[in-house]
């Protein structure tokens, strides 16, 4: 019996792949640069699996053309590019990658931080530059993070994780999120949720969002919110980019109403090469790193193969953002 059809739309870890390969016959796009649109959409016409990334936008015009799928399998936590109604309305489950990945997201949104609020890229372009001429006692100041305010907005796996990490650097950590955590959960990471998110605005010296994006946080950070922040705040985001609004970043560092911002994500993915945010020293942009690391990412590959292999096998996947249909 021929084996099911499997596209997975970039070359991920080699056990991954061997995996895949004993339960699929699979098509492995093999470029940097991701399928466009176009070719995504012929590639799916005739698989039983698809293994995506954050960057495949999977519609449903894809999943029109995709008339054999049983299942499509995210290799990442958030699923924002899936259209997820249209994928439950067809009864394909969708799988993601939690849990494995959300320390060293935290970790990342930790180095943010920390280098964000010491300004260290900054302070390191200065050295290579030749410009450290002496020891200097206004020289390169930064904020302090030990005893500092940690405001975590949206406090999910990655949120607490965050706050685990604040606890070493005596650090108060508050909260803003819909759902109030147990009262072991607070004791246990010394948190207090506040009310509004205004509220935590005002409060925090850092603030960390860790919220997925949804029609309800698009653009959750805004000029309004910006203006709320104190003038030594620092942002760190590390959820994804349209959480906050970039132009009102951009005007809000550039003008000094907060302090700096360390993103992992941005509006627009990768950042244009001449986005204005490129120009300011105040922020610090990385690629999308947050789950990077080389373990974890192997962690996250081979969770997609599970979570492919059994939506071929109809079997319910060990990840699944839509349990409703595999309810059914
Ligand atoms: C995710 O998993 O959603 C991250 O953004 C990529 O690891």
């Amino acid at each position: 019996m021929s084996k099911p059809k499997v596209f997975v739309s970039r070359i991920i870890a080699d056990k991954a792949l061997e995996r895949l390969s004993a339960a699929a016959d699979i098509d492995v796009w093999q470029d940097e640069l991701p399928p466009t649109y176009e070719v995504l959409t012929e590639k799916v016409s005739d698989v039983e699996g698809l293994l995506s990334l954050l960057m495949d936008k999977v519609d449903a015009a894809l999943m029109d053309s995709a008339i054999r799928l049983k299942v499509i399998s995210n290799l990442a936590v958030g699923y924002d590019n899936i259209d997820i109604q249209e994928a439950t309305r067809r009864g394909i489950p969708v799988g993601n990658t939690p849990e494995v990945l959300t320390e060293t997201t935290a970790d990342l949104a930790f180095a943010l931080i920390m280098a964000a609020a010491r300004r260290i890229v900054e302070a390191d372009k200065f050295t290579r530059k030749g410009l450290w001429k002496t020891w200097g006692p206004g020289l390169m100041m930064g904020q302090d993070i030990h005893h500092a305010t940690l405001g975590i907005v949206g406090l999910g796996r990655i949120g607490k994780e965050v706050a685990r990490r604040a606890g070493g650097f005596d650090m108060k950590v508050i909260y803003y999120s819909r759902t109030q955590a147990p009262a072991e959960t607070e004791k246990e990471l010394g948190l207090k949720r506040v009310a509004t998110l205004d509220k935590l605005l005002a409060e925090a010296d850092f603030v960390s969002i860790n919220v997925p994006l949804n029609e309800n946080t698009h653009y959750l950070i805004g000029k309004r919110e910006l203006e709320i922040m104190k003038p030594s705040a620092v942002l760190v985001n590390t959820s994804r980019g349209p959480v906050v609004d970039q132009k009102a970043l951009y005007n809000a560092l550039k003008s000094g109403k907060i302090f700096a911002a360390g993103l992992d994500v941005t509006e627009v993915e990768p950042i244009p090469s001449d986005d204005p945010l490129l120009a300011l020293d105040n922020v610090i942009i990385l690629p999308h790193i947050g789950s990077g690391s080389i373990v974890t990412r192997e962690k996250m590959a081979l969770m997609a193969a599970d979570n492919i292999i059994a939506g071929l096998r109809g079997e319910p996947l060990p990840n699944c953002v839509n349990q409703e249909v595999q309810k059914e």
